[in-house]
């Protein structure tokens, strides 16, 4: 049992004085423990939700990308519906550039964007978007225009001029030796220098593991090689299908937060190389990853099922969590696996992945994503929009091949 003693003064001074050594000594530890964490993310305030909008690149390449192709896709961004469903960037990745001028300010491609960058961000203004650009850590982007080596303070200063809200940095044709963790440092300092808010994309592909130290330095960052439209391929020069791009997400799922992303790349739903069930299985594991959502079909002339895709509420809000959880595969059985993903309210996002080419009923187990096996629960299916009974313990989906059924479970 505790005894209370009667303190004379000295005692209570020499207390007082042991306690206040011991918040000197608790606050410098407090301070020494958090100064890791408090610098894990980019304190540029920007993406405390994966950013959403649509780039040019898959579908449009650098053959066939212009200002007027820019300006239809924000138009239709409007029209379509997409940006009152929360897309809002416009991104015009590579072949905008040309050359530099003497003093060496980066040119755009007068027979691409004959009216200029200047106006074609306006434009984008205009509409109630964002406007977004792209450049290269190295000399040349991927494409062999300019990048911005030895030019990055420059070309941050041009930008925020244009009125740039976003920035993809590539990895190509960079010099022997080049450190990608310094170089994208000197474009995450050179954009901070404007005192624009911009969004910075990082783009290396994840070969130098930039989950391990570009939390600080970028909102985002591509954590594979280019996506291929396609539901299993591997390009001998490292394209990847959907289900290879899957499988390099999971184990880094506890890498990403608000205002730092993963990035599995560029959504390829509505370009043609997979059905309407692959496209849905893409845009559910994007929204379990918490990835960035940019669209990269071209939405002036989009079929009613990748509308419907590309403008499910739902899975939207999946991928726009607050809490920004990345969800990771919880149960595997040969080609039939579960995700979760938890979500701010308590609740778990669940897809059911069916990757093989029979149709297969597939279980998820409470216990696999965090709940008693007691638990009750609602089931709402996020594709179909309908609530399901209440369900204790698992629940169970016939799920057709190549395909996801993905449901919302709440206690
Ligand atoms: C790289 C990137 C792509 C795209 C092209 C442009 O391959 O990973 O996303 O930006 O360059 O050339």
């Amino acid at each position: 049992m505790m005894r209370i003693l009667p303190l004379t003064l000295p005692a209570v001074l020499s207390r007082l004085r042991s306690a206040a050594r011991f918040s000197v000594f608790a606050l410098a530890l407090c301070i020494l423990l958090l100064a890791p964490c408090a610098s894990h993310a980019l304190e540029n305030g920007l993406a405390r939700t994966p950013p959403m909008g649509w780039n040019t690149w898959n579908r449009f390449g650098c053959k066939d990308v212009n200002e007027s192709v820019v300006r239809a896709a924000a138009d239709a961004m409007v029209s379509s519906g997409m940006k009152a469903a929360g897309y809002q960037y416009i991104v015009i990745d590579d072949c905008w550039q040309t050359g530099r001028d003497a003093a060496g300010n980066i040119l755009a491609d007068p027979v691409k964007y004959p009216s200029g960058i200047q106006a074609l961000a306006d434009y984008v203004h205009s509409r109630g978007l964002k406007f977004g650009i792209y450049t290269d850590a190295g000399v040349k982007t991927c494409a062999g225009r300019p990048g911005s080596l030895g030019h990055e303070y420059q070309d941050a200063a041009q930008y925020a001029r244009w009125g740039v809200d976003f920035v993809k940095e590539d990895w190509c044709n960079t010099v022997p030796g080049q450190s990608s963790e310094a170089s994208y440092t000197v474009m995450r300092n050179a954009l901070a220098a404007t005192g624009r808010p911009i969004v910075f994309s990082i783009c290396e592909w994840g070969s130098t593991h930039p989950w391990l130290w570009a939390g600080p330095i970028g909102n985002m960052w591509r954590a594979t090689s280019d996506i291929q439209d396609c539901w299993d391929c591997k390009r001998p020069w490292g394209g990847n299908g959907f289900l290879q791009i899957i499988d390099q997400m999971d184990p880094i799922y506890s890498y990403a937060g608000p205002g730092h992303w993963n990035d599995p790349d560029m959504l390829e739903v509505g370009n043609g190389g997979m059905t309407d069930a692959e496209y849905r299985a893409h845009f559910s594991l994007w929204s379990l990853f918490s990835a960035p959502l940019m669209a990269g079909n071209d939405m002036a002339h989009m079929t009613a099922a990748t509308r419907e895709i590309l403008l499910n509420k739902e899975v939207i809000a999946v991928d726009q969590d607050p809490m920004g959880i990345q969800g990771h595969r919880v149960q595997k059985d040969g080609p039939l696996e579960v995700w979760s993903k938890q979500l701010g309210d308590g609740g778990r996002a669940v897809v059911l992945l069916n990757r093989g080419d029979q149709t297969a009923a597939i279980t998820a187990n409470w216990t696999a994503i965090g709940y008693p096996a007691t638990l009750a629960a609602e089931v709402r299916d996020l594709w179909l929009h309908q609530d399901l009974a209440r369900h204790t313990g698992s629940y169970t989906a016939q799920v057709p091949a190549h395909a996801v059924v993905m449901v919302k479970i709440l206690p």
